[in-house]
């Protein structure tokens, strides 16, 4: 009988510990018992509730958007499947679940899940058309969407995931394409952040052209091809060259000093730093900038320390949200590991 009573969380591979430390915190809190498990670079953890409902008690107490570490969750269970009708067995243990109004194939963010991921594509026609003939599928974005995760051709873990509260993109991972006039590879983070950080239909609002900007830390110029991208007046702070195809634009003013004392001669729209230094300075830097009202919006890189990394990036958090609120400033603050970052964090913060 299936218990749907584990929690699978997929990651970047490394930072499984942090995910188990997250859902350990977030279970204790909601009062969920259970507990974390997962193997080191295996991409996952795995959170089992020892009592009925409790993975989706701890997913309907929890916002998926304002984790951390998690790319993807669903609730559910592993199953075995035989070598050939896999299909029919997926049905069977479909009768225990609830009609699902979409239906994702994942694998992990491993090398034998990029191997499987051509078995994924070529299964899911079959298996779309057999769910949809059976009743099991239908084309409805209230119902729970049906999540796969495959580990193996063997194995696959039949979760179920709220469409308006998991990933918006399979595994969590979003497709974007490197914009080739862009001068770094890093100008897919800042991408990455506002699709994760800012609603498609308040980009225009947000992202408007003839607004201002400060990027810390800003050459060879990644991230201000893209704020240049959408017509936005940058000032790019950094010692170092900036790429002179943005100079030619004629919306970039480089400035050679140090993005940690550098301030504006008045208030930005938008405040991006990438400035690889010590978390706790960075994070000093945001509250001063939004403290201070010397920006309306930001998007900064918490770089991560070697240990108790999930610990630390709560701790640099909530000093941030300490400090705005001494100032009498409401500001909202997010934080997350996006698929671009490495041994880091981005953090979005918004005065309210
Ligand atoms: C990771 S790179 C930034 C890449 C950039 N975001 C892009 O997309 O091309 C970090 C940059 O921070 C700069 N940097 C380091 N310390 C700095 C400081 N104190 N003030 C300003 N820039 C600094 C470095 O010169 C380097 O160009």
């Amino acid at each position: 009988m299936p218990t749907m009573n584990s929690l699978l969380l997929h990651c970047r591979p490394g930072f499984e510990g942090e995910v188990c430390a997250e859902f350990g915190e977030h279970a204790g809190r909601l009062n969920v018992a259970g507990y974390a498990r997962a193997r080191p670079n295996s991409a996952h953890a795995e959170f089992v509730c020892s009592e009925p409902g409790g993975a989706e008690r701890l997913m309907r107490g929890l916002r998926f958007a304002g984790l951390i570490f998690p790319r993807q969750w669903a609730r559910g269970d592993f199953v075995e499947l035989p070598e050939s009708e896999r299909i029919g067995v997926l049905l069977e243990r479909l009768a225990d679940y609830p009609v699902c109004g979409s239906l994702w194939l994942e694998v992990l963010d491993t090398n034998e899940g990029k191997e499987l991921s051509t078995f994924c594509r070529k299964f899911e026609v079959p298996l779309r058309k057999a769910l949809l003939k059976a009743g099991r599928l239908e084309d409805d974005p209230r119902k729970p969407r049906l999540l796969l995760t495959f580990k193996s051709g063997r194995e696959v873990f039949l979760g179920l995931a709220e469409a308006n509260n998991s990933a918006a993109w399979p595994m969590g991972i979003p497709r974007l394409k490197f914009p080739r006039a862009a001068p770094s590879r890093s100008t897919l983070k800042l991408e990455e952040a506002w699709h994760q950080f800012i609603p498609r239909e308040a980009w225009d609002l947000r992202l408007a052209p003839g607004m201002t900007a400060v990027d810390l830390g800003a050459a060879p110029g990644g991230w201000t091809w893209q704020l240049v991208n959408r017509h936005i007046k940058v000032t790019a702070v950094d010692n170092g060259p900036m790429a002179p195809s943005l100079m030619d634009s004629g919306l970039v003013e480089h400035v050679r000093s140090d993005g940690f004392v550098f301030r504006p001669r008045r208030p930005v729209d938008w405040m991006v730093c990438d400035i690889v230094e010590k978390p706790a300075r960075t994070a000093a830097l945001i509250e001063t900038w939004l403290g201070e009202g010397l920006c309306r919006e930001a998007v900064v890189n918490l770089k991560l320390p070697m240990k108790q990394r999930y610990a630390e990036v709560r701790r640099l958090l909530e000093r941030i949200g300490d400090g705005l609120a001494a100032r009498g400033v409401k500001a909202s603050i997010a934080c997350r590991q996006l698929y671009h970052d490495r041994e880091e964090v981005t953090c979005h913060l918004r005065r309210l």
